[in-house]
């Protein structure tokens, strides 16, 4: 076992847990502000018109007691003038009578539930986890469909959600819709491509068209009982499955659906686990391991020995190209091959990384990346030796690698170090990033730099003298920008991942995701494509 070198007893330590601490506070209120979605004014509303509130509904949805994994609750943080808190759309993953599905909740205390961009964006990134992991998929609407002050960014791709569910329902991934309300236009679709639908008598309505609508089209005169009312498609269109008589009993219906579903994670998988074992060594400590300071360098080990099972280690060639640090462990029972960066990624660092990876998938194992990268070492040397070319191998073995893979950036993330540690393109199942995390092509300081050359170079060659002054402000100008854009809300706020998580609940996080991600056989199909080749 890597024994640890943390001096809890230091003063080091304790600056590194004071200045997490305030970044994990600081997390905390942005949750705990979003949370509140419209706040006290719309939690009236509901409450006179004899309601529950969204995060109510999805309490008692979740079997009792059960930890719900909320993701991307900063979509849209800072954005729309911050109106649309959470994206308006509370999505994770949860228990429900004892399966693990995808759960959907509108927030109708904000601006009716409309959707705003980011709650597309947010609505198609969890179908895309739903998918992958085989989750059922629960819907609990109430919304006012398409905010229309943002149509043209909403309506092509607005298409493709419903698709998705159409797309899910055929491979077996069954589709349900709990309707609180409103349920109007392409927002009728939800429960239209459901394969079960729970109607709230009196409450609960869908149309293409509400009654103004129909007025001005048609020139009919309707309400909207008759147009779409609960009880109209419990018993004329069959648009409803089943007719609720409060918010309470359309959640109870809706445990019910999902407890005759026979959802069952293939034996092949569950064969896999182990009994799980908490770390030996204390996950609080995790708030200690980043120094303060991002320019001190820290040992990735000392996370994964407060992540894994027992905090066993079986590192892999633990003396050849050091900086990225492979092996393999266990994570609460299932087990998972790890890389962490400890450094600057060089061309051995990116070989051992490339076999590493084809070994996982020999062996279907699952993957897990901690990053915390600069990137991969430049300079005349190091092109000489075939950079490019080992960056590339890495990178190639992890885009085509298919195992399922996890990434948790705990520190920076610049430049190809993103893609080489499996970023958001190279689409790990999950992506979760700790609150003093920076991603961007690369830092702020280099960029200015960069562009300072680049100008005065250029007016050397145009045989003039370099403007000090401009190139000054330039310089500040790009370090406001590069901070600006790496900070860490300014990412999850455009869901480049699927949530900012505090260190200590790393494991839970990941626990959940391999989980889930068991619920498919990726361990039967055979061998992977490609053999295992020494470079
Ligand atoms: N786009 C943008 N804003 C919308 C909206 C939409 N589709 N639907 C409602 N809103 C806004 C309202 O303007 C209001 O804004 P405000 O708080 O700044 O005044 C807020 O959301 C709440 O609307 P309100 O009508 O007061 O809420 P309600 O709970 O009484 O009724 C609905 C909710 C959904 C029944 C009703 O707002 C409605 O019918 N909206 C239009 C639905 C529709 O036709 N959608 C078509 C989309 S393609």
């Amino acid at each position: 076992m890597f024994q640890s070198t943390l001096n809890t007893r230091s003063e080091e330590y304790q600056a590194n847990v004071t200045a997490m601490q305030a970044l994990v506070k600081q997390l905390e209120e942005r949750q705990a502000q979003v949370s509140a979605g419209g706040g006290e004014k719309g939690a009236a509303k509901m409450r006179g018109r004899g309601k529950l509130l969204p995060r109510e509904r999805l309490e008692l949805l979740l079997d009792p007691g059960t930890p719900f994994l909320e993701l991307s609750p900063l979509a849209a943080w800072g954005m729309y003038n911050d109106e649309s808190p959470c994206a308006s759309h509370i999505i994770g993953i949860g228990l429900v009578s004892g399966v693990e599905c995808m759960i959907f909740v509108n927030d109708p205390t904000v601006k009716g539930g409309a959707v705003y961009p980011m709650t597309l964006q947010k609505t198609l990134r969890a179908q895309t986890i739903a998918r992958e992991n085989r989750l059922p998929c629960i819907s609990l609407v109430e919304s006012a469909g398409a905010n229309l002050l943002f149509q043209d960014e909403i309506f092509i791709l607005g298409g493709k959600s419903f698709a998705n569910q159409a797309q899910m329902s055929s491979l077996g991934i069954p589709q349900i819709s709990l309707v609180f309300g409103s349920s109007t236009a392409g927002g009728a679709y939800v429960p239209g491509m459901s394969d079960y639908t729970v109607f709230v008598r009196g409450k609960a309505y869908a149309y293409l068209g509400g009654p103004p609508l129909v007025k001005m089209a048609t020139g009919e005169e309707t309400d909207d009982e008759t147009l779409g009312g609960a009880e109209m498609h419990a018993q004329v269109s069959g648009l409803a499955d089943y007719l609720a008589e409060d918010d309470r009993d359309a959640i109870r219906i809706g445990r019910q659906i999902v407890a005759q579903l026979n959802q069952q994670k293939p034996a092949v998988c569950l064969n896999r686990r182990q009994t799980p074992r908490d770390p030996a060594y204390d996950s609080e400590e995790l708030l200690g391991v980043i120094p303060a300071d991002p320019k001190i360098p820290f040992d990735i080990r000392e996370i994964i020995i407060r992540l894994v099972d027992g905090s066993d280690f079986f590192e892999f060639k633990p003396e050849y190209g050091p900086t990225l640090v492979c092996g393999h462990a266990h994570l609460n029972g299932w087990p998972v091959g790890i890389l962490g960066n400890n450094g600057i990624l060089f061309s051995e660092s990116a070989n051992k990384a490339a076999q590493f990876i084809q070994l996982c998938n020999q062996s279907r194992t699952p993957l897990i990346y901690l990053q915390n990268i600069t990137g991969f070492m430049v300079g005349t040397k190091y092109e000489r030796q075939g950079i490019i070319k080992h960056g590339s191998q890495m990178i190639n073995a992890v885009a085509t690698s298919t195992v399922p893979q996890f990434s948790v950036i705990v520190g920076g993330s610049y430049g190809a170090g993103n893609y080489a540690m499996c970023g958001r393109a190279y689409d790990p199942r999950f992506l979760w990033t700790w609150p003093n995390s920076r991603v961007a092509v690369m830092g702020g300081e280099q960029a200015a730099g960069v562009l300072a050359i680049v100008q005065e170079q250029r007016a050397k060659r145009l045989g003039v003298e370099p403007d000090a002054n401009a190139i000054q402000m330039m310089q500040m100008m790009t370090r406001q920008k590069f901070e600006t854009e790496s900070d860490p809300y300014y990412a999850t706020a455009r869901l480049w991942d699927d949530g900012i998580i505090d260190p200590r609940d790393t494991r839970r996080a990941l626990s959940v995701g391999l989980s889930v991600a068991h619920n498919v056989d990726f361990i039967s199909p055979g061998m992977p494509h490609y053999a295992v080749f020494r470079m």
